[in-house]
């Protein structure tokens, strides 16, 4: 099978051009200029079939290099599974993921990475890969640590936050990050102070302050701050490099920005959410339907932050340089009905995370539209620094011949409405309700299948497959 997306303007991370874009297979094969004779025939003749893309973007397909499907969180589970997740991130034009495999206090490396496995194979509708969460560390699971590049898992999570899930003390971090060296694993840090966090949380539940809201005050900034500084102090200490993920607070942005000038391999991530979204307004909301438990749609950690002290703008001026070099959604959807409903009376029982896994492409896609992207950046934070950062860059995160041929036709002429009555992740809301995006996924194809065109799903679960990744390519 042929396919030859035609009159398009290619863009990649160096730059774009009008081109023909010819596929074989899973591969692309060959981008020329339109009307090329080049490759000895009249492609458009000879393809089993084309796709005019003249005055639209054909782009990379989306790397989400952080989503957690099925996550067992709070005494409930995220609500999308593998299926529901990739089909909704192929209908928003990624066309890869990033899970997190997940180890526990007490449980196995191995047996986590094996269940997740379990989890994932047969029902992915685009191609997926994993880091490793490690929420026990000891000697069983550092040796284990050892294993992962092996089995292609080149990067790890730990979380400073979570006493009693996830949680690694300092000397835990330090041990794990002295594996990581040694072995080339990319540390990616969920930085926030959990214990001190704790402390503030069970002060304001004392005091009767239990709505949604008062999350984000047991969260503040200093403490994020003060955990990335730490994290980037043991990384430098052991030489591994960073990764923190997940970056909300404009002062943590200024410790990766201070650590990047004197040289280190510290990197940040932030999130649709850390742009757009903040404390006052999201979780800060009241509705006639839940009240002011409306706030707990947004309940997530890192927290949404206060746009009086001007962090989304903070989030926006690092990615244009390159301080923070990742957008990643941290997909971790939970319905209202349920599941968020499990913190009514207490915010600390709200399960953490927002559901954005479909709307990535789209809503960066904005960055440019308001002049605060260039077409290039957008498609490197979303698509080419991910599949670069996590080592899957040449067969992901470009289109050029030898690439898989996972792409994007998106349509800066069209519009779309976010919205729980058109998105497709398996979520009783949206934290987009009624966003209007300037711009239109009009189709997607998925290692040489269109999974999605003329606003259908063509796609099937199993199509996608566990991608064995490299280390980072992002690294001197
Ligand atoms: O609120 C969040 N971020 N939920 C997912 C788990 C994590 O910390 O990434
Ligand atoms: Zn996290
Ligand atoms: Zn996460
Ligand atoms: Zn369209």
């Amino acid at each position: 099978m042929t396919i030859l997306i035609t009159g398009g303007t290619v863009v990649n991370a160096t730059g774009t051009v009008v081109a023909d874009v010819l596929i074989d297979g899973e591969k692309v094969v060959a981008v020329v200029l339109p009307g090329s004779t080049a490759l000895g025939a009249d492609l458009a003749a000879t393809a089993d079939r084309v796709i005019d893309a003249t005055g639209k973007y054909v782009v990379p397909g989306g790397v989400d290099a952080h989503t957690h499907m099925e996550l067992p969180f709070g005494g409930t589970a995220a609500s999308d599974t593998f299926e529901t997740g990739t089909t909704a991130a192929a209908w928003g034009g990624t066309t890869t993921i990033v899970d997190f495999a997940v180890q526990k206090q007490g449980e196995r490396v191995q047996d986590g990475l094996e269940a997740w496995h379990k989890r994932a194979a047969g029902n992915c509708a685009i191609d997926y890969a994993f880091h490793q969460i490690i929420g026990g560390v000891d000697d069983d699971s550092l040796a284990a640590m050892r294993t992962l590049v092996d089995e292609g898992i080149t990067s790890y999570k730990m979380f400073m936050a979570y006493p009693g899930v996830f949680y690694a003390d300092d000397a835990q971090i330090l041990r794990a990050m002295q594996v990581a060296r040694d072995e080339g694993l990319l540390t990616m840090m969920h930085a926030e102070n959990g214990p001190a966090i704790d402390v503030l949380a069970a002060q304001l539940v004392a005091a009767g302050k239990t709505d949604p809201y008062y999350h984000g005050l047991a969260r503040p900034w200093q403490l994020e701050e003060e955990a990335t500084h730490r994290a980037i102090m043991l990384a430098d200490l052991t030489g591994a490099p960073l990764y923190v993920v997940h970056v909300s607070a404009k002062q943590a942005v200024a410790q990766l920005a201070a650590a990047r000038d004197a040289g280190k391999n510290v990197f940040g991530e932030t999130c649709p959410q850390y742009l757009y979204l903040s404390l006052e307004e999201q979780l800060g909301a009241s509705s006639e339907e839940w009240g002011a438990f409306e706030g707990a749609k947004w309940v997530c950690s890192t927290p949404l932050r206060a746009r009086a002290e001007g962090h989304q703008d903070a989030m926006w001026q690092a990615l244009r340089t390159n301080d923070l070099q990742v957008v990643s959604t941290d997909h971790c959807p939970f319905c209202m009905t349920d599941q968020k409903e499990l913190g009514r009376g207490d915010f600390r029982a709200i399960p953490n995370g927002i559901g954005s896994v479909e709307h990535r492409m789209d809503l960066l896609y904005q960055g440019v539209v308001t002049g605060r992207l260039s077409l290039e950046r957008w498609v490197e934070l979303c698509s080419v620094t991910p599949a670069r950062m996590f080592g899957m860059y040449g067969t992901k995160g470009v289109i050029q011949p030898g690439a898989d041929a996972d792409i994007v036709v998106y349509d800066p002429a069209g519009l779309t409405t976010l919205g729980v009555r058109t998105h497709h992740m398996n979520m009783d809301h949206s934290a987009w309700e009624g966003v209007e995006i300037d711009g239109h996924v009009d189709a997607v194809l998925s290692r040489g299948e269109v999974v999605v065109d003329d606003g259908g799903f063509h796609g099937r679960a199993g199509h996608g497959r566990f991608v064995k990744r490299g280390l980072s390519q992002y690294l001197v």
